[in-house]
C-alpha cells in the first residue's frame, strides 16, 4: 500500500492555540501520513487522536482537561484506539499527564515532533511514553517534505517556521517555558522550503516565530557565520519567483531596526500589515510586564513604519487586568489604542500562569473590573475597525480566496467566498459577481462596502 494513500488506519488532530500550533499540527499530520496513517476529518472514523494543546491562558489549558473526559469514552468504544497529547501543555506537564490520565497513551513536547511515529508505534504495543526533553539541535527543522497525498487546508497559502522559542520572559507569559530557548532555522533551509512551496503553487507565505523579527540574533551573538538578519531574510524570500505575498508573525516591538522598517517600503511582496503586540499603553504596566519598551517607543516605531509604508495596517494584542493596573493605567491603554488607530486588536483578560514572574503577585484586579475594561477596549476597537474599513471603500485590491465565507458556512449555503487582502482584512466575494473564483485564486476586486467585521467586494 502507498503510505498515507489509505486505507491505512485513520488519525485526527485537534488543535488549540496560535499559528505555531496550527503549523505544528500540519507537521504532525505529515509525519503520520509518511508513517502510513490516513488523515480523517473527525474523531469517529479515527483510531488515533492527537490533541495539540495551548497553555497561554487558563481557559486554553482547561480545554485539554475537558477534552480528556470525552476521550476516555472515545478510546473505550473501539479496541486499539490511541490518544496522544502534544503542544504547550504537554511540554509543561510531561509524564504527569500519563500518571494522571490512563486514557493518554503518549505525550510529546514542542521540540520532539519528529519522535511521533516511534511514540505511536510504542503505544500500539502498550508502551506509554512521554518525550518532552528540550533540545537545541537544528534537526527539529528538518522534517520530511509534504506527502503528495496530503491536501493543503489552505490552498495557495502556507506557514513557514523561521525561528522557535522565546528568550524574552515577559512576566505574564508561559511561552518561554513551553517553547524553550530561542533558536533560528538556518537561512538556506528556510529559503529551500520557500522555493519548494512556491514551486508547488503557494503564493502567500507567513513566516512564523514567537519573536520572529529576532531571527538569528542568538546565532549572531554566538558569532555563527551566515546568520542573516530578519530584514535580509525577507529580501531573499521576496526574490523567489511566484511568492506574491509574504507575511510574518509575531514580531516583538524592540526588534524593529532601521533595515527592517526600510524593507516595508521596499519589497512589493511584503504585505502592508504588521501585527504589533502592544499589551498596554501604560509605562508602569509595561515595565511590570517586562516588555522593554515604553508607550513613546511604540509611538515612534509606528510613525517610522508608517513613514516607510504609509498605507500600513496595524493590529495588536492587549492584556487588561494585569496585576496593579489602575484606572489611570487603563485609560492610557485606551488612549494609545485610539491614537495609533489599529485596524484590529485582540484583547485578553490577564490570566496568571504558574511558573511566570507575575503569577501570585499582589495587586490583582477584580474579575468584574477586568471584564469592564475588556469590553471598553473591544467597544473602542469596533469603532476603529469600522473606520478603517470605511477608509477602504472605493479602493481596488487583490483577494487571495480562502473558501466559503463564514456567513455561507453558517447558513449552509454554497456560493459566497471569502479571502484576505494584502492588509489582512477579510473580504467577502458575493457569489453572483465572483462565480469563477476558487480557493487559492488571487482575484482583483474593488471594495464596495464596509461592515464591522469585513469588507465586501465587487468585480472590477
Ligand atoms: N510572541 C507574541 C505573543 C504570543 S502570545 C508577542 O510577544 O507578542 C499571544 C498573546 O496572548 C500575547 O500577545 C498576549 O496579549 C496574550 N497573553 C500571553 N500571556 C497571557 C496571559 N498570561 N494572560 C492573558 N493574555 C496573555
Ligand atoms: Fe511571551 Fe513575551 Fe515571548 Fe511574546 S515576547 S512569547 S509575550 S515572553
Ligand atoms: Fe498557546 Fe503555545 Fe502558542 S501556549 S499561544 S500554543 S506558543
Amino acid at each position: 500500500m502507498e503510505p498515507g494513500a489509505g486505507p491505512g488506519p485513520g488519525f485526527h488532530v485537534r488543535t488549540y492555540g496560535c499559528q505555531m500550533n496550527v503549523h505544528d499540527s500540519e507537521k504532525i499530520a505529515n509525519l503520520l501520513v509518511h508513517a502510513g496513517w490516513t488523515q480523517e476529518p473527525d474523531d469517529e472514523q479515527s483510531d488515533l487522536l492527537i490533541v495539540n494543546t495551548c497553555s497561554i491562558r487558563e481557559k486554553a489549558e482547561h480545554r485539554l482537561y475537558s477534552d480528556l473526559g470525552g476521550l476516555r469514552a472515545w478510546r473505550a468504544r473501539r479496541a486499539g484506539r490511541l490518544v496522544g497529547v502534544g503542544g504547550c501543555v504537554a511540554q509543561q506537564v510531561g509524564d504527569g499527564l500519563l500518571a494522571r490520565f490512563p486514557q493518554v497513551d503518549f505525550v510529546f513536547g514542542t521540540h520532539t515532533l519528529r519522535l511521533l511515529p516511534a511514540l505511536v508505534a510504542a503505544a500500539a504495543e502498550g508502551r506509554r511514553r512521554a518525550e518532552t526533553a528540550e533540545s537545541s539541535d537544528l534537526e527539529r527543522f528538518e522534517l520530511p517534505a509534504r506527502h503528495p497525498s496530503l491536501e493543503r487546508a489552505t490552498p495557495g497559502r502556507a506557514y513557514l517556521t523561521v525561528m522557535e522559542g522565546c528568550d524574552m520572559f515577559c512576566s505574564f507569559c508561559i511561552v518561554p517555558i513551553t517553547r524553550g530557548r530561542e533558536i533560528s532555522r538556518p537561512a538556506p533551509s528556510v529559503v529551500r522550503e520557500a522555493e519548494a512551496l512556491a514551486a508547488g503553487g503557494v503564493v502567500e507565505i507567513t513566516l512564523l516565530g514567537q519573536t520572529v523579527n529576532a531571527y538569528g540574533r542568538q546565532e549572531r551573538r554566538r558569532g555563527a557565520e551566515g546568520a542573516p538578519s530578519f530584514a535580509s531574510l525577507l529580501r531573499r524570500l521576496a526574490a523567489i519567483p511566484g511568492l506574491r505575498r509574504i507575511r510574518y508573525t509575531s514580531p516583538h516591538p524592540i526588534f524593529f531596526d532601521d533595515d527592517l522598517i526600510a524593507v516595508h517600503g521596499e519589497l512589493e511582496a511584503l504585505c502592508p500589515h504588521v501585527h504589533l503586540p502592544l499589551q498596554s499603553g501604560s509605562d508602569a504596566v509595561l515595565a511590570a510586564m517586562r516588555r522593554r519598551y515604553r508607550a513613546d517607543d511604540l509611538r515612534r516605531l509606528v510613525a517610522r513604519l508608517r513613514a516607510a509604508r504609509p498605507d500600513l495596517a496595524l493590529t495588536t494584542d492587549l492584556i487588561v487586568g494585569f496585576p496593579g493596573e489602575s484606572e489611570a493605567d487603563f485609560a492610557e491603554t485606551l488612549a494609545l489604542v485610539g491614537e495609533l488607530g489599529f485596524a484590529d486588536s485582540y484583547a485578553f483578560k490577564y490570566s496568571p500562569r504558574v511558573g511566570t514572574a507575575a503569577a501570585g503577585r499582589g495587586g490583582s484586579v477584580p474579575e468584574r473590573v477586568a471584564q469592564e475594561r475588556l469590553e471598553a477596549l473591544q467597544a473602542l476597537q469596533r469603532g476603529l475597525t469600522l473606520a478603517y474599513h470605511r477608509s477602504r471603500v472605493g479602493g481596488s485590491t487583490e483577494v487571495l480566496v480562502e473558501g466559503p465565507s463564514s456567513r455561507s458556512r453558517r447558513e449552509g449555503r454554497v456560493g459566497q467566498l471569502s479571502g484576505r487582502d494584502p492588509w489582512h482584512r477579510v473580504v467577502n466575494l458575493p457569489a453572483e459577481s465572483f462565480a469563477a473564483a476558487r480557493p487559492g485564486d488571487l482575484v482583483p476586486v474593488r471594495i464596495a462596502e464596509a461592515t464591522p467585521h469585513s469588507l465586501i467586494a465587487e468585480a472590477l
